[in-house]
């Protein structure tokens, strides 16, 4: 019999992934499922960025490039991040990954180990969770909960902090409420967390550029106290509709980069050269496609939410931020699970049920609005009808 290591079976998985696989599944039997399920948005990456790509190719680079990533796109991301967030990085401290995942799965993996600590949100992406088990430290999760907007309060998170704590996750806006930390309530636990020099943060703002009703996102890159000791995971998936390309990046604290460099030569060795050349046209070029796909995020939110609140049993309150609604589904009087599945084998909509992203997630249910207006509407639609007439509602 194989005998594979213990920590293997504690690793999780993403949902998401696996409704996607049963929707493609009732697809190819012939049925007709919206997905309102997965966290990509469902617009085609802009052309300039695909042409950089392609001239990246017919000009030769084909070749490996440093783990650490190549300098122009190292420095289009601190060109960016000056930009965006008024904040001097040195392109020595960027590091650029296979996507946003990566950064965090490495960061859990350096501060991970039986005996410590790692707090995360919950609900929260549910990789954070998985990674923490998978190295035997003991997951913490911070609750987030619906009548504080789904976000904390910084008290709370630095009272949860022991003698063990190794790291603190945050991820705002944020996977699966689209919830947004208060700027008071970030600027309150940076505070706070002088009094623990020794824990490290994480803080995953692959979101940060949506953000709905005039709401500003604050960089934890703008708080030098905590420079030492910050990982600052973004990439392009998100905001350039660029999921499949697998790019990303950390920004990394001096002591920590050389490490990180070797966990990226011990693993992938690099992300693929054209790849990197897109890159640097997405942050470089004309931002306006990824300008209007928020905008039409915003247009859909306003869409979802007054629908989803019609629905029976339902309330949902407005996400501040990402490409989710996160509906309260208890009084439907069915477990998260159960009317997740349902949805997806009676109604046709695919969705991804709140305890996918953790303990606190039950009663919830997660809609991706990356997806038409005409969609989500024919989705409300089938949910009402399954929810006042049991009984199969897709074609
Ligand atoms: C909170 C959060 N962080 C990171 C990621 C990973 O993004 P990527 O596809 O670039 O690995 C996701 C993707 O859904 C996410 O929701």
């Amino acid at each position: 019999m194989l005998q594979i290591v213990e920590n293997m079976n504690r690793l999780g998985t993403e949902t998401a992934f696996e409704v996607l696989a049963r929707a493609a599944a009732l697809e190819r039997e012939g049925r007709d499922i919206i997905n309102l399920g997965i966290g990509q948005p469902d617009f085609a990456t802009p052309p300039h960025i695909v042409d950089a790509a392609i001239k990246a190719l017919k000009d030769g680079h084909h070749g490996y490039t440093p783990a650490q990533g190549i300098l122009p796109l190292r420095e289009a991301v601190s060109a960016d991040l000056h930009k965006r967030h008024d904040v001097e990085v040195n392109p020595d401290n960027v590091v650029i990954m296979p996507g946003g995942k990566p950064t965090m799965f490495f960061t859990i993996l350096m501060f991970g180990a039986p005996g410590t600590e790692i707090l995360y949100p919950d609900p929260g992406f549910p990789i954070y969770r998985s990674m923490i088990e998978y190295t035997g430290a003991k997951p913490v999760p911070i609750a987030l909960l619906e009548d504080q907007g789904f976000s904390f309060s910084a008290d709370t998170v630095l009272g949860q902090i022991t003698d063990k704590t190794r790291l603190l996750i945050v991820n705002s806006p944020g996977n699966p409420t689209g919830g947004a930390v208060p700027t008071d309530e970030i600027k309150r636990l940076i505070e706070g967390l002088r009094d623990y020099p020794d824990v490290a943060i994480l803080s995953d703002e692959i979101y940060s550029q949506m953000l709905y009703d005039g709401r500003e996102h604050i960089s934890f890159l703008r708080y030098p106290e905590i420079a030492d000791r910050l990982i600052m995971l973004d990439g392009w998936s998100k905001t350039y509709a660029m999921t499949g390309w697998r790019l990303g990046y950390g920004v990394w604290p001096d002591a920590l980069v050389e490490k990180i460099n070797r966990l990226a030569v011990n693993c992938h060795s690099c992300v693929n050269a054209p790849t990197q050349y897109a890159g640097i046209a997405a942050l470089e070029g004309p931002q306006d496609e990824a300008g209007e796909m928020v905008e039409a995020f915003d247009r859909r939110r306003q869409v979802i939410v007054p629908l989803l609140n019609q629905l029976p049993g339902f309330c949902c309150v407005e996400p501040g931020g990402a490409f989710y609604a996160f509906a309260n589904i208890t009084a439907t009087g069915m477990p998260a699970r159960e009317l997740q599945n349902r949805m997806l084998e009676d109604a046709g909509v695919a969705t991804v049920a709140g305890t996918s992203f953790g303990e606190f997630g039950e009663g919830y249910v997660r809609f991706s609005y990356a997806n038409s207006t005409e969609n989500i509407k024919a989705a409300m639609q089938r949910i009402g009808t399954l929810l006042t007439e049991p009984g199969p509602a897709a074609t």
